[in-house]
């Protein structure tokens, strides 16, 4: 493993390292035990969308594993001037140890995987996030012991989160299955590859979606760059909303999960939400485990 681009790039087996490492540095963190694998190492994070989680546990995970983060701006980088991604990343490689950048396109990550000599991490892309699915699917086997038999349900827009989803539960073994209104489903390549390796359900009926899923996920309606469509998108998803009557078809003991930022009375109704608060605020702690695990496996 080289860089963490999208999960696809990584097998299952890998999935697992990464998730095993995790629950140990979580282990370590809770119980004290310093665990400097990075000392000295630099990351520079490059952000062209706005970011809490992300920022913030990439800047704390390489401080805890005793190396050192850089928040890059691209207001203030020469890349908001035009400066090539190509040419700012062989610049950086000479500095840094690795990068993680948050961006629109997922072929500007490529590119600085191609172009840099250094590891780069994926932040998010309007393709996909998968520093987010590594912690949800860590959430997933924390309360659930196993991915075996499980199925996952997400609710919503066919986005970079349903994308990642789609490839993360597909790859450790769960059943996935996407509510979404027509002319919002996730990517076309990576549906026909789930199929192809698992099962998949891709419907606008959120009933059939629902139905005994051990985990119900959702995320906004409008993401980070569609601000201008949040309108409009909110009468097509006015009924992709995970609310009791959606969640008395999941499993009792179904798990409730959000990226975050939520939207409260769209996406996901409030009473909901705080009902399954305390599995959400894990994952978005997990982000951070998750993470460290990442970083170490590319940059130690
Ligand atoms: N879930 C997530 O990536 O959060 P941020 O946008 O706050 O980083
Ligand atoms: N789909 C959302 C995820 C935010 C973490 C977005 O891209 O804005």
């Amino acid at each position: 493993m080289k860089h963490l681009l999208k999960l696809a790039d990584l097998s299952s087996e890998e999935i697992f390292a990464i998730l095993n490492l995790a629950d140990q540095l979580k282990y370590e963190r809770k119980n004290h035990i310093e665990h400097h694998h990075l000392k000295g190492k630099k990351l520079g994070m490059i952000f062209q969308k706005s970011s809490t989680r992300t920022r913030v546990s990439f800047e704390v995970g390489m401080y805890e594993l005793g190396g050192y983060a850089l928040f890059l701006s691209d207001r203030d980088l020469q890349i908001g001037r035009g400066e090539p991604i190509k040419d700012t990343v062989r610049v950086l490689s000479r500095y840094l140890d690795g990068i993680m950048i948050r961006t629109f396109a997922q072929k500007d990550v490529e590119e600085l995987a191609q172009y840099g000599s250094i590891p780069i991490i994926n932040g998010l892309t309007d393709y996909c996030h998968p520093c987010q699915v590594l912690a949800d699917l860590m959430t997933i086997r924390e309360y659930k012991g196993s991915f075996k038999g499980l199925k996952l349900c997400f609710v919503g827009d066919g986005n970079n989160m349903a994308n990642s989803l789609i490839v993360g539960g597909i790859k450790m073994g769960m059943e996935v299955a996407v509510a979404c209104p027509e002319g919002y489903r996730p990517d076309k390549d990576i549906c026909a590859w789930a199929e192809k390796n698992g099962k998949l359900l891709v419907t606008s009926d959120i009933a059939a979606a629902a139905k005994d899923a051990d985990a119900v996920y959702t995320d906004v309606w409008a993401s980070m760059g569609q601000e201008a469509e949040k309108t409009e998108r909110e009468k097509i998803f006015r009924n992709y909303c995970v609310n009791k009557d959606v969640m008395a078809l999941a499993k009792p003991d179904a798990l409730v999960l959000h990226c975050l930022p939520a939207h409260r009375g769209e996406e996901i109704e409030d009473e909901v939400f705080e009902a399954h608060a305390q599995e959400i605020f894990d994952e978005a702690e997990n982000r951070l485990h998750a993470q460290k695990a990442v970083l170490v496996k590319l940059l130690k």
